[in-house]
């Protein structure tokens, strides 16, 4: 960098201060191009902030595999000792981007690992699971979270009468109500990746996996009065916290954990094992540890490295793969599809997205902004020493058997599917009398904030189907509030 200031052609300009004008009290000069070269740029420095999950923050780091799964995937970056450079982003999904962290809601967990083998990205939250199973509903479950039309505010009436008509979304909602829906600090929570997705071995033998994330800083939440508390003094605590964190050197590691289902279990477990709305109980599926994801280094540029970061699930490694989770399968096209809205079609030669730890042998070129195309030959197949497709290398696309008739309906249920199952076991058998004091408390705070009639009643017959004494317990005190 120059020590004298220059317009962006490199050419050194006379003033930081003073625009060319006619005489000191005379107008401006059309040929003062570096005041419009400033005005122009500065008109636009934005990027359109992300659909979902606008605020949030990141870091870099290191993924080290710590144990030996290379019996479930061939895959790179999860071979043993291995050590892999990458990227973390966490969020929230509602608010806008200079919305308070401490606001109630799920934080995304997205990580870009910079593999040798192509960018693999987890593009998780810090939830197990979500409040929809088809993404025919997710456009309209994320406005009911935003703002609405008319006022443009936020409105609980909005999200409750969404929840109460998609009985699905009780086990989220369960989980969101609860401590964890306002984890202390970023480094405070679990990632997981909610999704069942494949892993294939060097015997190409396929399995269903889901990943864990595990926090060692140790799970922290906030009560609702310390998260309004701070919303209304710091809305960027969370981001603070993690920056603050890694600049003094105590860098936050993760543990990442696999649940692992051999492919022919699928077909009879007891539950739809690709259904969103569900975990794999521990009981039936173990944890195996895998390895250590830790943060130790800031970014220095957040528009370049954080704004613009692209993440997506169709990031996909051989040997790792998506499952018949339609959620997922919706997801693999709506990502590279929003960056190539938010950020432009060449988004992934920005360095941040681009797969600088593997070669490149892509054929794509031209379009806005691009820097650098492969040059001849521009086609395949070609006998000029282009790059060919090797199925050697990239091992045959993850599939799996599917027939039928094509249709428009929910999964098939099996023996223990139901909307309310899961959600009913967190309440009873996962958390103390406190947590669940907490739970009914924030519950019916947001139920008191704005929610009315026939949502509301709505809202108690969802709660009973959940727990009957949960269900009361709210009523009860929603009723003894509204006096
Ligand atoms: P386990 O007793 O083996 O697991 C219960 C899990 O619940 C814990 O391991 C912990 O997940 C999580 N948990 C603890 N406190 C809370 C809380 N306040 N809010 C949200 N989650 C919490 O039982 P199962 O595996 O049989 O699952 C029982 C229920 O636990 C499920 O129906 C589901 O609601 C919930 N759960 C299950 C998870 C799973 O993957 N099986 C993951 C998270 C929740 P963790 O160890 O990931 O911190
Ligand atoms: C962000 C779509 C479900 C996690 C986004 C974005 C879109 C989107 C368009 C903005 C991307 C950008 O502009 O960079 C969808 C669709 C879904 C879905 C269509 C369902 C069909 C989920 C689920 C999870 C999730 C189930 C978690 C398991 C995230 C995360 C981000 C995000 C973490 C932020 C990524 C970042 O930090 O840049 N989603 N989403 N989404 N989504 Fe989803």
């Amino acid at each position: 960098m120059s020590n004298y200031t220059t317009d962006d052609s490199g050419i050194p300009v006379p003033s930081d201060e003073h625009s060319l004008t006619a005489g000191p009290d005379g107008p401006i000069l059309l040929q003062d191009y570096y005041l419009i070269e400033k005005m122009a740029q500065f008109n636009r420095e934005r990027v359109p902030e992300r659909q979902p999950h606008a605020k949030g923050g990141g870091a870099f780091g290191t993924f080290e595999v710590t144990n030996d799964v290379s019996a479930y995937t061939k895959a790179d970056l999860f071979q043993p000792g291995k050590k892999t450079e990458m990227l973390a982003r966490f969020s929230s999904v509602a608010g806008e981007r200079g919305s308070p962290d401490t606001w109630r809601d799920p934080r995304g967990f997205a990580l870009k690992f910079y593999t040798e083998q192509g960018n693999f990205d987890m593009v998780g939250n810090n939830t197990p699971i979500f409040f929809v199973r088809d993404p025919m509903k997710f456009q309209d479950f994320i406005r009911s979270q935003k703002r609405r039309a008319d006022n443009n505010l936020r409105d609980h009436d909005m999200q409750w009468d969404f929840w109460t008509l998609s009985p699905e979304s009780a086990h989220q909602v369960t989980w969101l109500m609860g401590d964890r829906g306002i984890p202390r600090t970023w480094r405070h929570m679990n990632g997981y990746s909610s999704h069942t997705y494949m892993w294939v071995n060097a015997k190409d033998e396929r399995f269903w996996v889901k990943y864990h994330f595990k926090t060692d800083q140790g799970i922290e939440f906030l009560t609702q009065e310390e998260a309004d508390r701070i919303a209304a003094t710091d809305t960027d605590f969370h981001m603070r916290d993690l920056w603050q964190a890694i600049e003094r050197g105590e860098y936050p590691t993760w543990t990442l954990k696999m649940q692992i289902m051999p492919y022919e279990e699928a077909k009879t477990y007891r539950f739809n094992p690709f259904d969103l709305t569900k975990v794999w109980p521990h009981g039936d599926y173990p944890l195996i540890d895998v390895g250590t994801m830790k943060l130790d280094r800031n970014p220095t540029d957040y528009h370049c490295e954080i704004e613009q970061a692209a993440f997506e699930p169709s990031n996909s490694v051989p040997g790792t793969g998506p499952s018949p989770d339609k959620m997922l399968l919706g997801r693999w096209f709506s990502y590279p599809d929003a960056h190539r809205y938010r950020i432009g079609s060449n988004y992934k030669e920005l360095p941040v997205n681009s797969p600088h730890a593997a070669p490149l042998g892509s054929y794509t070129k031209d379009g806005r902004m691009r820097h650098h195309n492969a040059g001849d030959p521009v086609y395949v197949p070609n006998s000029k020493g282009g790059p060919h497709a090797d199925v050697a290398v990239s091992g045959e696309s993850p599939g799996w058997y599917t027939d039928g008739e094509m249709v428009r309906q929910a999964y098939t249920l099996r023996k223990d599917d139901d909307d309310w199952g899961q959600a009913g076991t967190m309440v009873r058998r996962v958390l103390d009398d406190a947590a669940r004091d907490r739970l009914v408390s924030n519950i019916v705070g947001h139920l008191l904030d704005g929610v009315t009639e026939p949502v509301l009643a709505r809202a108690f017959d969802y709660w009973r189907n959940v727990d009957k004494d949960l269900g009361d317990r709210i009523e009860e005190g929603v009723r003894a509030g509204q006096k």
